[in-house]
């Protein structure tokens, strides 16, 4: 490849290493991130390649062919808080007496008594702070262990699991772990969401995110654990689990962040995953409750976990079922990484070797 430069058309013949350094700096990306996807794509120390990105940015820089933008103290600040508001609009703790307005006026229209007044809909927070409270904690931790679960926020997750995901994304940009997000048991999307504005925010928009999902819910339960705890949450059972692709779609558009990189996989697991087009994963995700699904996640993805890469399940300590199988897939494969606990349901780890 030769970059063309200058009225003269004089030109630079770029090696792979400088091609690489070229498409990486087609985004806006900070310097740290640029050293460490390079150091680790092509097996350089860190103080050797720093140097060598340097020197060869600096060339760039002086041909006018990249531009060097001192971010402002306050663009770190800015973008975490851009991250806590949408962590906040996903679990809906910008709203969150909504769902409490919802609640009255269901059990209203159940028990046919006198129809809330304006007031109350409006002061409902103050009205009943034990309730309120509650529905706070709940979008803290995720949902089920304090109250229902929450069918009216774009994701169950909770705070805690997405400040997880935002740790272990800021672990692989910094260290350049290569590979894409996948999550597989997206519902209507959340967690999904999430990962792109993660990717977003850092201007590591060239990963993809991956969304695997039914879009019809859950699988009726077939193998002997999901049966023995009788785990049939398929749509019949638990509609509200089963969120169609287009409605996920329009949650996507409605947080600005469905564009390209954004991929579906819509399907049952044992059909799409082992096939699945994802070569490698930095933050594989599995959110999908069952022995079975579990373990196809695990089966068909694991191997293309990145080293350095993080495995996230969501259902672990709050789904026996589920903690059977990343238990057994462990053990069978002799995974020692240890199993890190990140809320009263939620484990991750991160793949060493
Ligand atoms: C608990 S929900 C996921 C919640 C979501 N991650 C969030 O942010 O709120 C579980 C999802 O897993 C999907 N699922 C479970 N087993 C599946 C399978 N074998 N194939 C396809 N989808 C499956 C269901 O359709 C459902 O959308």
């Amino acid at each position: 490849m030769i970059l063309e430069h200058g009225p003269s058309g004089s030109g630079m013949q770029l090696n792979g290493t400088a091609r690489r350094i070229w498409e990486l700096t087609d985004v806006p990306i900070d310097l740290d991130t640029l050293c460490g996807r390079v150091a680790s794509e092509f097996e350089v120390s860190r103080r050797e390649c720093d140097d060598a990105v340097r020197a060869f940015l600096d060339e760039l820089a002086c041909h006018g062919l990249v531009e060097e933008v001192a971010e402002a103290p306050g663009d770190a600040a800015t973008r975490s808080r851009y991250l806590d508001l949408l962590k906040r609009s996903l679990v809906n703790l910008v709203y969150p007496e909504h769902e409490l307005r919802i609640e009255l006026l269901e059990e209203h229209g159940r028990s046919g008594g006198p129809r809330p007044t304006e007031q109350l809909l409006r002061d409902i927070r103050y009205r009943s702070p034990a309730a309120f409270d509650e529905l706070v904690a709940s979008k803290r931790d995720g949902s089920v262990r304090h109250r229902r679960p929450s069918r009216f926020s774009h994701t169950m997750v909770g705070m805690e699991r997405l400040d997880n995901l935002e740790y272990c994304a800021r672990k692989v940009f910094a260290d350049g772990v290569p590979g894409d997000f996948l999550e597989a048991g997206v519902c209507q999307g959340g967690a999904a969401i999430f990962m792109r504005g993660l990717q977003v925010a850092f201007g590591e928009a060239d990963r993809r995110v991956w969304l695997a999902d039914s879009f019809q819910g859950l699988p009726l339960p077939t193998h002997e654990i999901d049966r023995a705890w009788d785990l049939d949450w398929s749509e019949a059972r638990q509609p509200w689990l089963a969120c169609d692709l287009p409605a996920v779609q329009d949650n996507f558009r409605t947080y600005d962040l469905l564009d390209d990189g954004v991929r579906w996989l819509p399907g049952w697991f044992s059909e799409t995953l082992p096939s699945a087009p994802v070569e490698r994963l930095a933050i594989l995700r599995a959110d999908a409750d069952l022995y079975q699904s579990t373990r196809e996640v695990l089966e068909s993805l694991y191997d293309r976990v990145s080293p350095g890469g993080f495995v996230v399940i969501d259902d672990y300590g709050g789904v026996d079922a589920c903690r059977l199988a990343v238990d057994s897939f462990r053990a069978e494969r002799g995974i020692t990484d240890p199993l890190r606990r990140i809320d009263w349901t939620g484990v991750y780890w991160r793949r060493e070797g």
